[in-house]
């Protein structure tokens, strides 16, 4: 017998409320691998991922390994060079009022976390690259996708994918963070992995088990309330 929609989704609530609330970005993993039928698992979550026409546009790659460690060479590498290689334009000095004031707050929470001084330039340094060390992540997943027009309808389908990869890797007991970072270098990294041009990058995704004692997991953003940014109509 067919179960109404509103009955399955009541008992489930408070668990998914849990997970929503206990996400949140992971800037120091344990080096414990996966087993790949959890990742095969969340895989299969973030396929359930609405997309724009169910048009599903997501050519993900799992790097783990040596092929990691390579990938994360290349990176320091190149960001060293300041050898950029973004497929899409990317500038937060864009943003103004409000969101760069939520912008210049996670810095500065974030620092503080990691225990670095506004002035400690190379500390600052230090903290970035560890992007390119996955944030000693195991793992990262890349969603590659088509690229069509202006890419902001496939876009929006990529970050819909991405937060049901985030959601998922929370339920089953991990944690994971998306980075804007590792798009900046869609290139090199599209070379190393030897996937094709026409398959464009936004972000990746570190992800494996949280190490509870990292500094980098010594903080947790905050929201601004639903009356600032939701507006009701009748
Ligand atoms: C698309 C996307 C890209 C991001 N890129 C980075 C990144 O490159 N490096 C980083 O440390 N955090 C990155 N973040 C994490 C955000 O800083 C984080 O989501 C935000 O501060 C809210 O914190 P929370 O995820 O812990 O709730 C990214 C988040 C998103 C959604």
């Amino acid at each position: 017998m067919e179960i109404a929609t509103s009955e399955r989704i009541q008992p489930n609530t408070q668990a998914f409320k849990e997970v929503l609330r206990i996400r949140q970005s992971c800037r120091g993993f344990l080096e414990t691998s996966v087993p790949d039928e959890m990742i095969a698992s969340v895989l299969e979550d973030a396929k359930l991922s609405p997309s724009n026409c169910n048009t599903q546009p997501w050519e993900t790659h799992i790097v783990s390994g040596d092929k990691l460690k390579e990938l994360s060479e290349a990176l320091l590498k190149e960001n060293e060079a300041e050898r950029l290689s973004p497929d899409l334009s990317f500038d937060m000095n864009e943003y103004h009022g409000c969101y760069q004031e939520r912008y210049f707050n996670l810095g500065k929470t974030m620092y503080e976390g990691f225990d670095v001084k506004r002035e400690d330039k190379e500390g600052r340094k230090e903290v970035s690259d560890l992007n390119y060390k996955f944030f000693n992540a195991p793992h990262i997943a890349i969603p590659f996708m088509p690229s069509f027009g202006d890419n902001v309808r496939v876009g929006g389908d990529i970050g819909m994918y991405g937060q049901t990869f985030l959601l998922s890797l929370t339920a089953h007991g991990l944690a994971g963070i998306p980075q804007t970072s590792l798009g900046f270098f869609a290139g090199t990294i599209r070379e190393i992995l030897n996937v094709p041009s026409e398959l464009k990058m936004l972000f990746g995704i570190s992800f494996g088990y949280a190490d509870p004692n990292a500094l980098g997991n010594s903080f947790k953003l905050g929201r601004d309330p639903i009356t600032s940014n939701v507006t009701f109509h009748q």
